[in-house]
């Protein structure tokens, strides 16, 4: 694991950031055999990121505490991902798990953003840090990715090809930084539902597999303009998420005639993000969609930025 600090001493504490992951390109294919669709996507991490902060309980166990964004309505026990995340690098080590887990959320929960499979990336590299756990990248990968698709990304950042379900990588050496402004609602779309909306749309001939990455790559290594980038934002689940949720519609159009360059939902949504020309076109933006509402909160945030096992 590259990035390691020095061990804990009894008392101390491990933090770690961990960033939100869009989707520039996210081509949804056919559900496999094990359930899973069949995906070709290029993620982005943004600077928008929960803090995940691991100390030594003294006594065998796992707690978690949560701060912030879903404190107090998400889970603290065994189904959070953050806990099965500790639990799995214990297994792995060896080792009775002894720790406290407080995650400082400030990515949407349930918003297409990544949250939860940050929580449990950062949680990965917090609870290896604290019990001077030896783990290569490869083994590291390969937890990550038996907790969920998204989360070996959460761990690199930065921007990469997503194939498989989402978990296996290949880096892109993007050149620049792209402004976007994050706007998240009053809903929630959980990830299975969104997929199903999906399969259920292809069935009525709704939709196709935007297999091919290869443009929105090159640009991204090309250093393009953030005109460039805006043509070239795919979302198979955009459809899916917008049938899910009417009330997209109006907040993806307002924010396009407030002067963003495109108006993306975030993974399976229902967070939506708006592509700003540079810093100063996002900071105006984010306040005009601020002031016309329909949104539950309104961030500035850009990309790409590093993972914590980058
Ligand atoms: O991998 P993860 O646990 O985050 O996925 C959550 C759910 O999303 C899966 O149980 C599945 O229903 C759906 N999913 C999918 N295809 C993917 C990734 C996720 O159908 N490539």
């Amino acid at each position: 694991m590259s990035g390691q600090t020095a061990p804990a001493q009894p008392g101390e504490s491990i933090s770690v950031d961990v960033p939100a992951k869009i989707n520039p390109h996210l081509g949804v294919g056919d559900p496999r055999a094990d359930g899973y669709h069949a995906l070709s996507t290029v993620y982005q991490a943004i600077s928008l990121h929960d803090t995940v902060t691991a100390e030594r309980l003294g006594e065998p166990g796992i707690e978690v505490t949560i701060s912030g964004e879903g404190a107090g309505t998400l889970p603290t026990g065994e189904d959070n991902l953050a806990y099965k995340a500790a639990k799995l690098i214990a297994l792995y080590a060896g080792i009775e798990p002894d720790v406290r887990l407080h995650l400082n959320k400030r990515i949407p929960v349930a918003g297409g953003l990544a949250g939860g499979s940050a929580d449990a990336a950062g949680a990965l590299i917090a609870c290896a840090r604290l019990w001077e756990v030896a783990i290569g990248d490869a083994e590291l990968h390969r937890l990550a990715a038996g907790l969920g698709s998204d989360v070996p990304f959460c761990l690199k950042g930065g921007t990469a090809i997503g194939s498989g379900r989402g978990e296996e990588l290949t880096p892109v050496a993007a050149v620049g930084t792209w402004h976007w402004v994050v706007a998240t609602t009053d809903t929630e779309i959980a990830t299975p539902e969104c997929y199903k909306e999906v399969d259920r749309l292809r069935e009525d001939g709704i939709g196709r597999y935007s297999a091919d990455t290869g443009p929105i790559v090159r640009a991204f290594e090309s250093g393009a303009s953030a005109d460039e980038l805006a043509r070239l934002l795919v979302n198979d689940m955009e459809a899916a998420a917008v049938s899910l949720r009417p009330q997209l519609a109006s907040l993806m159009h307002g924010g396009l005639e407030e002067g963003a360059l495109a108006a993306h939902v975030s993974g399976s949504g229902p967070s939506i993000l708006f592509l700003a020309t540079d810093v100063k076109h996002a900071v105006a933006l984010a306040r005009r969609i601020r002031m016309r509402g329909g949104a539950r909160s309104v961030h500035l945030a850009h990309g790409p930025v590093r993972g914590p096992a980058d």
